[in-house]
């Protein structure tokens, strides 16, 4: 309880740091920040054009909001290794690895959004969540197992297939409502929820942009949204692809392109185009004596960001 406790405080504070902090960021640099961060990112993007495959963001004309998310390069990748979401020590070990943390800041902020008890087993009884991009439900499954009511969808067929088996082996995952489809599809059947979550997909997207309109157009008014993805620094470059893919052979080559992540500044004007308000945000320290994560305000690389859908 005392660690639970802890970490509501610790996320909280690190809300009003993490905002202050892009506060201060859009306030100093004004409309001088967008000329001057382009210029610095076509001098990266230059440097290191051998490394790097042109997917840019920020400087194409943005496709519109019913426009496909799905890169079929992207999902390439992930059917390749479909059959290895379980496994532990294989190329989503990062991910196994972040889950409680993840989980911790989930837990914290929705529970304070929806008045639900964090002490409690299934504080998510009675909330309807969606897992977008769910891949094998590595994130799904605890969420069940918290009580809410959870779709996983994920574009890839695979990826279904191994999370719906999995799913099947536990009778409260088991409830799990996997679908292959995308979220601009279920926009279209009109669903809602009250908590749309999309953990490290974004930067797998084509048109972040539409994305994150569809994440919006899934949630219910005053309902919440949760993303977490990499920050386009170099902190990045040299953490989450040279070292976690080239030197410590975390996760196979390629896997993630340096030009499609999103800086923090980025995802809050883009959810705020979306009719989402960031309320709160972490970011993922990795201690390498533990081998273990912890939330820290530092979001210089892998962050997490919870924002409320405004009402319409
Ligand atoms: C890095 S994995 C993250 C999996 C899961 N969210 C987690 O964090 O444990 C990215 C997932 O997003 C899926 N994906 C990529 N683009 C997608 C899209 N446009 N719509 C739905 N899923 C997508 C991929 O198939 C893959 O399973």
């Amino acid at each position: 309880m005392v660690l639970a406790s802890k970490s509501v405080a610790m996320s909280r504070t690190m809300f009003t740091r993490s905002l202050y902090q892009l506060q201060n960021l859009s306030r100093s640099n004004g409309l001088s920040l967008h000329s001057s961060s382009t210029n610095f990112k076509h001098a990266v993007l230059a440097a290191f054009q051998p490394l790097l495959h042109s997917r840019p963001y920020a400087n194409n004309p943005q496709p519109a909001a019913s426009a496909s998310s799905v890169d079929q390069a992207e999902l390439a990748k992930f059917a390749a290794i479909a059959e290895s979401w379980w496994d532990a020590e294989g190329p989503f070990k990062p991910l196994h690895v972040m889950n409680p943390t993840r989980l911790t800041f989930i837990r914290s902020t929705l529970c304070r959004h929806f008045g639900k008890d964090p002490f409690s087993a299934r504080p998510f009884e009675g909330l309807k969540f969606i897992d977008v991009g769910c891949g094998g439900g590595i994130l799904s499954e605890p969420l069940a197992r918290m009580g809410a009511s959870v779709t996983g969808i994920d574009a890839v067929e695979k990826n279904i297939k191994i999370a719906q088996v999995h799913a099947d082996l536990d009778p409260v995952a088991s409830s799990i409502e996997y679908r292959c489809t995308t979220a601009e599809n279920l926009v279209e059947e009109q669903m809602k929820f009250d908590a749309v979550i999309a953990l490290e997909v974004i930067e797998h997207v084509a048109n972040p942009d539409g994305f994150c309109k569809s994440l919006s157009a899934l949630t219910k008014p005053h309902g919440a949204t949760i993303i977490s993805t990499i920050n386009r620094s170099m902190r990045a470059y040299a953490t989450a692809i040279v070292a976690a893919e080239y030197i410590l052979h975390w996760l196979p080559k390629g896997t993630h392109q340096w030009s499609s992540f999103l800086t923090p500044e980025e995802l809050v004007l883009t959810l705020q185009r979306a009719s989402i308000s960031v309320e709160e945000m972490a970011g993922f320290a990795y201690d390498p004596l533990t081998g273990q994560w912890s939330l820290t305000d530092d979001i210089s690389v892998n962050f997490i960001a919870f924002g409320i859908k405004n009402s319409e």
